[in-house]
C-alpha cells in the first residue's frame, strides 16, 4: 500500500516525505511514545497512513481538491484512526482536540504562521516536527528570487525557533532538514 502511494507520488511529482524522514519520524514516534498527531499537508495521505500504521491517531489539514480527494481514497481503511480536514490550515476555526505531535510539512513560506496557530494544541510534553526546512541545499546565489525569498523565509522561521524563550529546538540533517522541537516546561 505505502509503496504504491510512493510509486504513485513520484509518477505525478506530488511531494511526499523521503525514505529518511519517515525513519525519523518512525524513531520520534516511538521516542516520545507518540498516540496522536496534528499534521498540516495531507497530499495523498502517505506520511499519514505510515503514521496510522505505527499506531497513531492522525488529523491531517489538506487544502488541495485534486489531493483531498486521493487522501479520501486511500484513507478510506483507516478511517478509525485518520481524520482528513479538507480544509486551509490557516483558515480553519473549528474545534479541534490535544495532540502529542504537531507534524508540519504544507506550504514553506506560512511555517511559523502553522506553528504559532497550532501549538496552543499541543499537550504537555508534546512536540512540534517539521520537515523541509533546508530547502533541498541550494546554493541562495543560483536561485530565482522567488525561491531565494523562501529560503530566507525559512531561515527566519529557523532564527525564530531558535531564538523563541518558551521552546527548545533541535535541527536533524535527515532529508530536506527536520527539526523537533519541545515546549520548555
Ligand atoms: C509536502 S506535501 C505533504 C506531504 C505529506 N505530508 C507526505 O509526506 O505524505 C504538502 C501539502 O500541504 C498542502 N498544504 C499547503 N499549505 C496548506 C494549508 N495552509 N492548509 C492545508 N494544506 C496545505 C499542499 O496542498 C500539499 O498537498
Amino acid at each position: 500500500m505505502l509503496n504504491d502511494l510512493k510509486q504513485y507520488a513520484k509518477d505525478h511529482n506530488v511531494p511526499i516525505i523521503c525514505d529518511d524522514g519517515l525513519l525519523f519520524l518512525k524513531k520520534t514516534i516511538k521516542d516520545y511514545q507518540i498516540k496522536s498527531v496534528l499534521e498540516i499537508g495531507t497530499a495523498i495521505g502517505y506520511s499519514a497512513i505510515f503514521m496510522a500504521l505505527e499506531g497513531c491517531h492522525v488529523t491531517t489539514f489538506e487544502r488541495n481538491k485534486t489531493m483531498i480527494e486521493l487522501a479520501k481514497k486511500h484513507i478510506e481503511p483507516y478511517q478509525n484512526q485518520i481524520e482528513l480536514i479538507a480544509e486551509d490550515a490557516l483558515l480553519f476555526d473549528g474545534n479541534l482536540g490535544m495532540f502529542d505531535m504537531i507534524f508540519i510539512d504544507a506550504a514553506k513560506a506560512q511555517y511559523q504562521k502553522f506553528f504559532e496557530k497550532y501549538t496552543p494544541y499541543l499537550k504537555q510534553g508534546g512536540i512540534v516536527v517539521c520537515d523541509n526546512l533546508s530547502f533541498h541545499h541550494l546554493d541562495i546565489q543560483k536561485v530565482s528570487r522567488s525561491t531565494r525569498q523562501l529560503i530566507q523565509k525559512l531561515e527566519r522561521f529557523k532564527t525564530y525557533l531558535e531564538t523563541h524563550p518558551d521552546y527548545q529546538t533541535t535541527f536533524y540533517d535527515v532529508g530536506d532538514g527536520m527539526s523537533i522541537t519541545k515546549r520548555v516546561e
